[in-house]
């Protein structure tokens, strides 16, 4: 059993792990992922050793941007099962002691939603301000310039009323107006749908869009942006994202989810660090964990890495607990992003670093990105935005199950190709091998669980230079150097410490090694050295 402090609350201490529904496993045999296959992988949730399951959202949707385009927030969509096996996942998921986080997405909904349907009837429908309605500017033009995130306008004119309607992402996902006290009642109504069914926490999308500005301001260009770029980059996102009020209507689910004792929130927000804190709220009264996506963002620098560690340990407010993610369903994955070798080293940072650690689902074999040929490309974004790298397909690929046939994903051919390398990065081949990608994070998850210094303990960095990253975990006695090498050369690390012994090192070969105030590290070398008091 675990030694995590009293003091602290299931999200702080524990590990999230993200599962994207339709890749995971398929039990109906329709090559699409579903509610029973992730039933069917509790026993590998509980063997790996998380926490917290994730679902990337599971409801009615026409998929036009696979299920971020709901059309009815409380039910199941059939592809996914029903409710009866949303029951039962949950079940399964509290009876060996996991929780489960669904992914809420308020900005919008899908242009089939029947509220969207009504708004869209007439301008004098009940449901009209329930969606961003404008008058076309002159001569028929969008009311402002806002961009869309996946290409084009972010307006889509509506013949039927003569008026726009706004759009963060596809025309088929109208923002919703969360002005109106309506909406935020019938949201906050949802919330309340999921939490009386035993929800544990929400992952919510895009909550730094929610509020738009009330006097629909126009953007101006960002100086930053190069072709390259997604096309939305070309406007700073200043008058359509990231408004003041948006934190009161956080407060106002806040609320309801402190109506049922210790749920968590964690929003997405990719923003920069002084805007991102802002998200924990006034005392703590808004999300608990705003995403901090800097392993994601940044280049696999030490130094780099370092700073932006200490930036954000420096910028979070009292009442603040930190997080850290190597990747989601939206960004390449970790293995592509720096190679097979420092995904290990990421794998010990992000399960070292104080904060709750997210997992995505793969990265602990090391899945990389899947080339997904044109005629399999199934993201709307690579759709509009052809060419430019943005497709998210190649890291929703089938999680990697066993060296069988369809990686033992599904009897049928997936929706999205599978790793040809499967064979290799699959549960079953890395299981057992004491040196494989899974038995690291297997090994650091242990390690986690077991070490109060490394799940709550505080953060102190340690001076370390070049390609080394090096910090301590201490809480009470208990203290732990960590020293990672993000180069591909040997490097060492020299500095004013206790003494120690490694307890884990990234090639798995240098445990019970004793460390001396001074350590050597080979390419991608990592360890963790428990300190002498
Ligand atoms: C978030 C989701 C992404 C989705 C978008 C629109 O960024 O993570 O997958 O496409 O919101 O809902």
């Amino acid at each position: 059993m675990s030694a995590k402090s009293e003091e602290h609350e299931w999200w702080q201490s524990g590990v999230v792990y993200q599962v994207y529904p339709r890749s995971f496993q398929d039990a109906n045999g329709d090559g699409v992922g579903d509610l029973r296959g992730i039933l069917s992988r509790v026993d590998y949730f509980e063997w790996l050793g998380v926490d917290a399951v994730w679902l990337s959202p599971i409801y009615p949707s026409p998929m036009k941007d696979f299920g971020y385009d709901i059309s009815d927030y409380c039910g199941v969509d059939p592809l996914f099962g029903s409710l009866e096996d949303f029951d039962a996942l949950t079940a399964e998921l509290h009876r060996r002691g996991m929780k489960i986080v669904l992914d809420f997405v308020p900005n919008h909904t899908s242009d089939q939603h029947p509220w969207f349907q009504e708004s869209r009837s007439s301008r004098d429908n009940p449901k009209r301000a329930w969606y961003i309605w404008r008058n076309p500017g002159p001569n028929g033009a969008p009311p402002n310039n806002w961009l869309s995130q996946f290409g084009g306008e972010a307006w889509e004119y509506d013949g039927v009323t003569g008026q726009y309607y706004y759009h963060a992402f596809l025309k088929e996902q109208p923002d919703l107006n969360w002005r109106n006290p309506e909406v935020q009642e019938a949201m906050l109504n949802v919330l309340r749908f999921w939490l009386d069914r035993g929800v544990d926490g929400f992952r919510v999308d895009v909550i730094w869009h929610i509020v738009k500005d009330d006097e629909f301001r126009n953007n101006d260009p960002d100086p930053n942006y190069h072709p390259g770029l997604a096309p939305a980059r070309r406007l700073l996102a200043t008058y359509n994202t990231d408004r003041p009020e948006v934190h009161h209507i956080i407060e106002r689910m806040r609320d309801v989810l402190d109506e049922y004792g210790e749920k968590m929130m964690v929003g997405e927000v990719y923003l920069p660090l002084e805007r991102l804190v802002t998200y924990y709220g006034a005392q703590g009264s808004g999300v608990h964990l705003p995403f901090n996506f800097q392993l994601i963002e940044l280049p696999w620098h030490a130094r780099v890495i370092a700073d932006a560690i200490d930036k954000y340990e420096g910028l979070l407010p009292s009442y603040g607990w930190p997080n850290w993610v190597l990747g989601n369903h939206d960004n390449p994955r970790i293995a592509t992003r720096i190679g097979a070798a420092q995904a290990r080293v990421a794998a010990m940072m992000l399960l070292t670093l104080r904060g709750t650690p997210t997992m995505y689902y793969g990265e602990e074999l090391g899945m990389h990105n899947v080339p997904i040929p044109p005629e399999r490309v199934q993201d709307p974004f690579e759709k509009n935005v052809p060419g430019l790298g943005l497709g998210r397909d190649p890291e929703r690929t089938p999680m990697q199950w066993s060296t069988g046939p369809r990686t033992g994903f599904s009897e049928a051919e997936p929706w999205l190709p599978i790793a040809e390398d499967y064979a290799s990065r699959c549960v079953e081949a890395q299981r057992d091998d004491p040196h494989s990608m899974l038995t690291l994070y297997r090994r650091l998850l242990e390690l986690w669980r077991r070490e109060p210094a490394l799940n709550i303990g505080d953060y102190r960095s340690a001076p370390a230079q070049g390609d080394v990253l090096a910090y301590r975990r201490v809480e009470g006695d208990s203290q732990f150097l960590i020293v990672l090498n993000l180069g591909g050369g040997a490097a060492v690390f020299s500095g004013m410490m206790p003494v120690g012994h490694v307890v884990l090192s990234t090639h798995l070969d240098r445990e019970g090694e004793a460390f001396n105030g001074r350590i050597e590290l080979r390419p991608a070398d990592g360890v963790v050295v428990r300190l002498e008091k």
